[in-house]
């Protein structure tokens, strides 16, 4: 396995876990046996992750664009999603693990809110990784609701035009307790965001990979990590400012 740093994982990785509709049909298997065995992947990436000593993961688990789907598909993964957190409860309440979503949960079927609200309330004082879940979420819907609450609170009174800041602003997003993803990894090939985190997403280091999201290993992970600790981030600044390196010119 790809040698890390310890120093140098990222605090907070987000996933897009592409690629299981694709690996089933490859398999001439239904599309839901895929997101059975995605949901394996996930295990196996949250039990890495916080073995690694990552402090937030997150998950891209159903989109905004996801209740498009044929209803059997949606009801397929809603029910996929309520046996997961009932039955990894145990084990997250073993590695300290927290709970949080984020997305419009006012979408989601009752009796998935209920089995998410329960397995939140019990992680709650969980003090290790945040596993976030974003469910019936979107990056510009999250914007907008966010857009809404900030107006509301300036036509009420609450803040005025000359507080609204960039930090203001992401106060007002469901990552508000989150720091902004360090890496983000897609798998299954494709080279887009699909309106997953856009305000947060802003300095992410990007990693693509061909690999189906069933397929995805232990050892895919390491070498997606091992390629972050190879990368230099430099937030709009120069290379030099980031290592401290003089430059002559500069003197
Ligand atoms: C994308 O693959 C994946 C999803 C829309 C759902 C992700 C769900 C899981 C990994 C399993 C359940 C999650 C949890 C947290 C238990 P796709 O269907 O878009 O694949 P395709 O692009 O090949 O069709």
């Amino acid at each position: 396995m790809t040698p890390l740093d310890p120093h140098k994982l990222p605090v907070h990785l987000a996933v897009i876990m592409d690629g299981n509709g694709r690996w089933a049909q490859q398999r001439m298997l239904k599309r839901i046996i895929g997101h059975q065995r995605g949901a394996e992947t996930v295990k196996m990436v949250v039990e890495q992750a916080s073995l690694l000593g990552i402090k937030y993961l997150t998950l891209f688990a159903f989109s905004s664009e996801n209740w498009s789907r044929p209803a059997l598909e949606v009801r397929a993964l809603m029910t996929l999603l309520k046996k997961y957190m009932r039955q990894e409860t145990e084990r997250m309440m073993r590695k300290n693990i927290r709970y949080n979503v984020i997305g419009n949960r006012s979408e989601l079927p009752d009796d998935v809110n209920e089995t998410l609200d329960k397995a939140i309330q019990k992680t709650a004082a969980n003090s290790g990784m945040v596993l976030t879940l974003a469910l019936s979420y979107g990056g510009r819907q999250e914007l907008c609701r966010a857009a809404a609450r900030l107006a509301q609170d300036a036509v009420d009174g609450r803040l005025s035009i000359a507080d609204v800041t960039t930090e203001l602003f992401g106060s007002y997003l469901d990552t508000d307790n989150l720091p902004d993803p360090d890496f983000l990894i897609r798998t299954s090939g494709e080279m887009r965001i699909s309106n997953f985190l856009l305000w947060q997403l802003a300095y992410t280091e990007l990693y693509f990979t061909e690999t189906n999201w069933p397929d995805f290993t232990i050892n895919e992970l390491h070498k997606a990590l091992a390629d972050f600790q190879s990368r230099e981030r430099r937030f709009g600044m120069t290379g030099d400012q980031i290592t401290g390196r003089g430059h002559p010119s500069n003197a």
